[in-house]
This record gives structure tokens, sequence and C-alpha cells, in this order.
């Protein structure tokens, strides 16, 4: 596959991701095995290759649902604020909820949502993440499974974007700083 000029390198290629995506998989399928009622909460848009893969290799009986927000700018007085623009079909009450997201940057995304879930009275409340940025981190929240912790740099494909563009890259690059500066 031809990269675009736009990537300055690969961060991890498919064939990395491939391999922890099973791991993490294989970790969740054995902690879940004695439950019922597992329901995965894909975050969109980001998390929805994460999620299509993750959710493929579970051993595991579960359902899969969507929820979409919408950040504030960064940088503005109301940084850091979220608000929910889809929130899922599924009533989660009693269910064993596994949060999947693509990226954990400052943490406020993650933070609202298991603030959210937990107000909601699952069965038991975790998260699964695929890239974590510990130099960004705003607020601390806990991550149940993480796929990779990487460096301060805008990272795309496997789901994430810039400005909606490079989601379907099949690995995850490092943009160049002009490309978003
Ligand atoms: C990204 C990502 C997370 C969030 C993490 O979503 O998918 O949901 O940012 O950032 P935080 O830890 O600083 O809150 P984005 O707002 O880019 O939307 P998208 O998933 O639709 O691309």
């Amino acid at each position: 596959m031809e990269i675009p000029n736009s990537v300055e390198k690969i961060l991890l290629d498919e064939e990395t991701i491939a391999a922890r995506v099973c791991e993490l998989a294989n970790d969740i399928s054995a902690d879940y095995a004695d439950d019922d009622g597992l329901i995965l909460v894909g975050v969109l848009k980001g998390a929805f290759i994460f999620m299509a893969d993750l959710a493929r290799r579970l051993n595991v009986s579960h359902h899969v649902d969507f929820i979409a927000l919408s950040s504030y700018n960064r940088g503005t007085a109301n940084a850091g604020a979220v608000r929910l623009i889809m929130d899922t079909r599924t009533s989660v009450t009693g269910q064993h909820v596994l949060v999947v997201e693509d990226i954990v940057d400052t943490g406020y995304t993650l933070h609202y949502l298991l603030r959210t879930f937990h107000a909601r009275k699952p069965a038991s409340l975790r998260s699964c993440v695929l890239l974590s940025k510990p130099d960004r981190r705003q607020i601390e929240v806990p991550v149940d499974y993480l796929g990779f912790e990487i460096p301060d740099v805008w990272v795309v494909g496997y789901g994430l974007d810039c400005a909606d563009r490079f989601r379907t890259l099949p690995y995850i690059g490092a943009l160049r700083r002009e490309v978003y500066e």
C-alpha cells in the first residue's frame, strides 16, 4: 500500500497491530469467560476499525453497540468538555460494559464516558484502549486493557484521522508536522 506524503513514518504496522489486538482479545476473553451480558461500546468515529477487529477475535459471547461524542475545541474555555451526540441503543444497566476507544490523549473523553456509564449502574465497567499518549494526560483515567503507549505525535490510520482524512489507512502513522500545524 502506498504511503501518503502527509505521513512521515509508520509507527505501528498492520502485523504489529493485529498481533496486539489478538493478545487483547485473549485477555478480555479470559477475564469475561464466566460472565453473561458483555457489551462492547465503541466510541465513534475513531474506534470503528479497532472495535471490528477486537470483537471478531473474542471467544466470549458479547453484543456490540456504539456511542458518538463531540469534543469542544481544544484551546478554548470549554476545552475538555464533551457532549454526547449519539447514545447506545441498548440499556447497559446490569450488563458488563467494556468501553472501546482508539486513543486516550488528555483523558477527558474517557473520563466522561466512564462517569456516564457508571451512573447507569452496569454490572461492571472497564475500558479497552488501543493507544495512549501518557505525556498529554490532563486527568487520570483507568485503562484496563491497553494496546500501545505512543509519543506525543499526531497519529492517523486504523480509525484515527486528521480532519476526517486517513482513517482507513491499515497502519498507524505519524503525520508530518506541516500537515496539522
Ligand atoms: C478522539 C479519540 C478519543 C478522544 C481522545 O476523538 O477518538 O475519543 O479524541 O482524546 P482525549 O483523551 O483528549 O479526550 P475525536 O474527538 O478526534 O473524534 P473521532 O473519534 O470522531 O475522530
